[in-house]
């Protein structure tokens, strides 16, 4: 089994963020369902926070082109949110809003690079609800912005900040499996995408 490229997304870039640490361990189970994982960090985009004025003087930041080039290279994306106020955060929302204003040139738009592009999605939270909502809002956000095609097969991370061992694995083998099941499906739809 060739192996696909997967782009994980975290939505924290905080120093011990549960769901980096998350992210962390998806990374670490991704090959098990074929799939080679790149870890990405959002914050390492410098991206301000988006503005018409900015972009009518300068363009699209280099930040958000990087991004770009970063979907372009994969063929499937995992997305580790956590929950602000019952939203994922701004630093995701941010790099997708400046990414889908990329107008296409010589490269394809930021929207085309995203069109039909397989994505599951993962929460964390120290909440009894591990980020449930922030998911909901995210895959609406996905699939009719962006057109891509988030799976059905979702986990959300309860009492994140118990849940990881010394060695950042999960302590449950259940919340285990459940990561392991969504990577297992999010490889099946893009194996069958990317079918020759
Ligand atoms: C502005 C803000 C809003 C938050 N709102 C929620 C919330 O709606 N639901 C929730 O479960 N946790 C909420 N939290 C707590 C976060 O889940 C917690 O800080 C978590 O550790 C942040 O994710 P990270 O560890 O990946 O950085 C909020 C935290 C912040 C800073």
């Amino acid at each position: 089994m060739d192996s696909l490229r997967l782009l994980i997304l975290p939505g924290s870039a905080r120093t011990g963020a549960l769901s980096g640490r998350l992210a962390a361990c998806a990374a670490r189970l991704a090959p098990a369902s074929g799939l080679e994982p790149r870890v990405f960090d959002l914050r390492a985009l410098n991206l301000p926070v988006y503005d018409g004025d900015l972009e009518a003087e300068q363009g699209v930041p280099a930040g958000a082109l990087a991004l770009r080039a970063a979907l372009m290279d994969s063929d499937a994306v995992l997305l580790v949110t956590p929950e602000y106020n019952g939203f994922p955060t701004p630093l995701v929302i941010n790099a997708f809003d400046w990414l889908s204003r990329i107008p296409a040139t010589a490269h394809p738009s930021g929207l085309a690079v995203t069109a039909n592009k397989p994505v599951a999605l993962l929460a964390s939270s120290p909440g009894a609800l591990g980020g449930l909502r922030a998911m909901t809002s995210l895959r609406q956000y996905l699939q009719m912005a962006f057109a891509m095609l988030v799976i059905p097969q979702q986990f959300a991370l309860s009492r994140a900040h118990e849940a990881f061992d010394d060695e950042g694995a999960l302590r449950d083998a259940r919340s285990a499996q459940a990561v392991q099941d969504v990577l297992a499906a999010l490889g099946n739809l893009a194996r069958a995408v990317h079918k020759p």
